[in-house]
């Protein structure tokens, strides 16, 4: 079978969020009870990717490795590149280029949180041909790459924050590409705002007839983090599912586990070591239930 390996991109100038950014990347701020850096690894993880090149600025990278060090305590293979300015989402694929190798990617945008059942993400990366994007029912479609379909659902054009959207399907910042995909981003042009645009490489693979667009149905909610208030908006509703269920989301110990990359004798192992704290406790009464 093949491999598909991950990519995070978690830099950006952060400016959006300033002063909470003031110290360290978005990414690394919590969304309720852990940083929302989580949220988009455990998507990566329960997508049955094991292998994961995360991406962020000089400043921060010391950060994340003090998170997640090499990954080989949770069962994971992570490794680190810089990207030194946030020259566009489409970047990513070319700072990541010996990384890809010939392998399929995974591309998640390190602010992006998924909640639901992950088993299509498995499913579409193992069906990917050639790239694959993800689109959703928003109310705003204005503020992202939107997807037009045709009568037949076939995707005639993608655009980045039209003023006008052609429909409500936002694309979602979760991507499957072929190992092509980072000799296409270097051909793109910047755009307009100076960056390599993730809409012009998705539409290159349009072109080529070589995009396939999955609409992610209302079983899956997927959360913007792009302001105080839907900060907080995403930590209430993660709240609320963790309280009401007494399980937790984005919980990156658990999902390995789970999905069998760590051992559960190296999973008592490590948490072990972790300081008394209710995520501890949590992580002790789900190695009892499993
Ligand atoms: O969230 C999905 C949307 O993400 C898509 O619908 C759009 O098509 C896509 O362009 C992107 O929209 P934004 O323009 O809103 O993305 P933003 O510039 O906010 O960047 C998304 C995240 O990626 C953010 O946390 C910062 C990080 N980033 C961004 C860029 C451009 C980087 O780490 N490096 C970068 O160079």
């Amino acid at each position: 079978m093949k491999k598909t390996k991950g990519i995070i991109l978690a830099g950006g100038k952060g400016t959006r969020l300033f002063p909470l950014t003031k110290l360290y990347s978005k990414q690394l701020i919590n969304v309720y009870d852990k940083p929302l850096i989580y949220y988009p690894l455990s998507t990566l993880i329960l997508s049955g990717i094991d292998h994961i090149l995360l991406i962020s600025t000089q400043k921060d990278i010391p950060l994340y490795k003090k998170l997640f060090k090499d990954g080989k305590d949770l069962g994971l293979k992570i490794e680190y590149a810089v990207q030194n300015k946030p020259k566009g989402i489409a970047q990513a694929l070319i700072i990541g280029e010996d990384f890809i190798k010939n392998d399929d990617v995974m591309l998640i945008l390190g602010d992006n949180i998924f909640f639901g059942d992950m088993d299509f993400l498995r499913k579409s990366r193992e069906k990917n041909e050639n790239a694959t994007i993800f689109a959703y029912n928003v109310s705003d479609p204005e503020r992202y790459g939107v997807v037009e379909f045709d009568s037949k659902g076939r995707v005639i054009s993608i655009e980045e924050k039209p003023k006008i959207p052609k429909s409500n399907y936002a694309v979602c910042g979760l991507y499957i590409y072929d190992s092509m995909c980072s000799k296409y981003a270097k051909r793109l042009k910047p755009s307009k705002r100076n960056e390599l645009e993730i809409t012009d490489l998705n539409n290159l693979y349009l072109s080529n007839g070589q995009l396939k667009c999955e609409k992610m149905g209302r079983g899956i909610a997927w959360l913007d983090t792009g302001t105080p208030e839907s900060l907080l908006d995403a930590s209430l509703f993660i709240g609320a599912i963790e309280q009401r269920q007494n399980l937790k989301v984005g919980c990156i110990e658990e999902v390995c586990l789970r999905i069998g990359f760590l051992k559960r004798k190296n999973y008592l192992k490590l948490v072990k070591k972790y300081p008394e704290s209710d995520y501890k406790k949590y992580l002790l009464k789900i190695y009892e239930e499993i």
